[in-house]
């Protein structure tokens, strides 16, 4: 089994180039079907498992996918199935971003229920709830969704909750529904503009992405486009606090730092500095034990981002004073907390809100990874640990970094892959 070794102890120096948005490839994938003239050419597409299983699902339906290292060429022209229901949907989440275009293109859809995962049960109830509002009857049974729809019409929906991937999916299948659709308190992410924009420049009628109301005037036929991936926040963010944890000093390039607001402040309140340059963002840090105690809430954007926690909490494990960081999105996205434990983190956890007080080291151990953010932070704790860090799951990894670990030992860590 492979596993993610880590010497503790390395400075990071030098710079690292953030890759394309994996929240935002996955739903301009799914999108990319309802294009029924003409390919679409996407550029910055990062190398990542979730991005291959994604494509393997859409070709399974006919589409036509080239790939030329961070270039895809998309043909939908030629689309004839509507069943999503191989073995990778079901473990893959972002395939139910399908839903909404399969319906709005050929009036029916089936694809497997997705699963839930280490971090919650992951319900769909809003995005069936509205796609139902715009005229789709599911019948859900044996872990299959079908949906139908005589030709989809506009609607008013409002979102119990501004989740992401309901967003996304409403607005695709509304850009070809017949008539206005209003969504309302809707998830503001960038990687909602970032789709937003995708769909315009397909001709679909898009305004106020980014804003917690969206309108769209529906079309009725969409053609393909080009269009290059906003960076993967979360990524940058990573390398971040992989820096202001390890200590050192790296410029993080082709970085949007307006994306990143709330994680630049946090990271400025523990004393790390944090400059914006011409090529990206600086970041230099004496390290965990350099850095002060602070308080974090996970929020919808433009709050801190649930996707941050872990890594946030990794870093802090030897910072000064205490921390306490409250998960507001989902409902079980603690399972690093163990594993930090087993490192001799003094950290104590209260339904939806972790206390930690920063000890003066924390020691290397074999942990592992319980989701792609987890494991990153784990990766982080080990570059200051003492002695040796062992992560394990490293798949968890695979599916949402590119090179994560090459790109840390380019800038000095003492960090390997291996097969145990
Ligand atoms: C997207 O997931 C991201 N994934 C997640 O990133 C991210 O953590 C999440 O948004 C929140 O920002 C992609 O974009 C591919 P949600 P999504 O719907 O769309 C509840 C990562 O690490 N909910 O905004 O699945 C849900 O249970 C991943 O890159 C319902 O109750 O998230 C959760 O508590 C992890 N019913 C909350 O809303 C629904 O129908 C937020 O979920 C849908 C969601």
């Amino acid at each position: 089994m492979e596993e993610i070794v880590i010497k503790g102890g390395n400075r990071l120096e030098g710079k690292v180039l953030i890759k394309g948005s994996k929240n935002s490839i996955l739903p301009i994938l799914a999108a990319s079907i309802l294009a029924t003239e003409g390919k679409s050419v996407i550029y910055d597409v990062p190398n990542l498992k979730d991005v291959e299983n994604l494509i393997e699902i859409i070709e399974y339906l006919g589409v036509k996918i080239d790939r030329e290292d961070n270039m895809i060429t998309i043909d939908a022209t030629c689309m004839n199935r509507y069943d999503a229901t191989i073995d990778c949907v079901s473990e893959l989440r972002a395939s139910l971003f399908l839903l909404g275009p399969i319906i709005a293109r050929f009036g029916f859809s089936e694809i497997s229920q997705p699963g839930g995962c280490a971090i919650g049960i992951r319900p769909i109830d809003l995005h069936l709830k509205g796609l139902e509002a715009l005229g789709v009857v599911f019948d859900k049974s044996h872990g299959v969704i079908k949906g139908k729809a005589d030709g989809l019409k506009g609607a008013r929906i409002y979102l119990d909750f501004p989740s992401v991937g309901a967003t996304e999916n409403l607005m695709m299948a509304a850009s070809i529904s017949e008539g206005q659709t209003i969504l309302e308190n809707v998830a503001e992410e960038p990687e909602i503009v970032d789709l937003a924009n995708y769909l315009n420049n397909m001709g679909a009628r898009i305004t106020g992405a980014g804003t917690n109301m969206i309108k769209i005037h529906g079309v009725t036929k969409l053609k393909g486009t080009v269009h290059t991936v906003i960076p993967d926040r979360i990524e940058a963010g990573t390398y971040m606090i992989a820096v202001a944890a390890a200590g050192g000093n790296v410029l993080i390039e082709n970085v949007i730092a307006d994306h990143l607001k709330p994680v630049l402040a946090k990271l400025r309140e523990a004393g790390v500095s944090v400059e914006e340059e011409f090529e990206g963002i600086r970041v230099k840090s004496e390290g965990s034990r350099g850095c002060k105690g602070i308080t974090i809430k996970t929020m919808p954007y433009p709050g801190f981002p649930t996707d941050m926690q872990a890594q946030m909490l990794g870093m802090l494990l030897c910072a000064d004073g205490r921390s306490s960081v409250t998960e507001t999105i989902f409902e079980r996205r603690f399972q690093h907390i163990e594993e930090f434990r087993k490192m001799g983190a003094d950290i104590i956890m209260a339904g939806n809100t972790v206390a930690l007080t920063g000890t003066e080291k924390i020691d290397g151990t074999i942990v592992y990874a319980s989701d792609l953010r987890a494991g990153a932070a784990l990766i982080i704790a080990g570059l200051y640990a003492e002695g040796e860090t062992r992560v394990g799951n490293v798949h968890f990894i695979d599916r949402g970094y590119d090179r994560l670990v090459e790109n840390l030992r380019s800038l000095g860590a003492d960090i390997n892959r291996v097969q145990r």
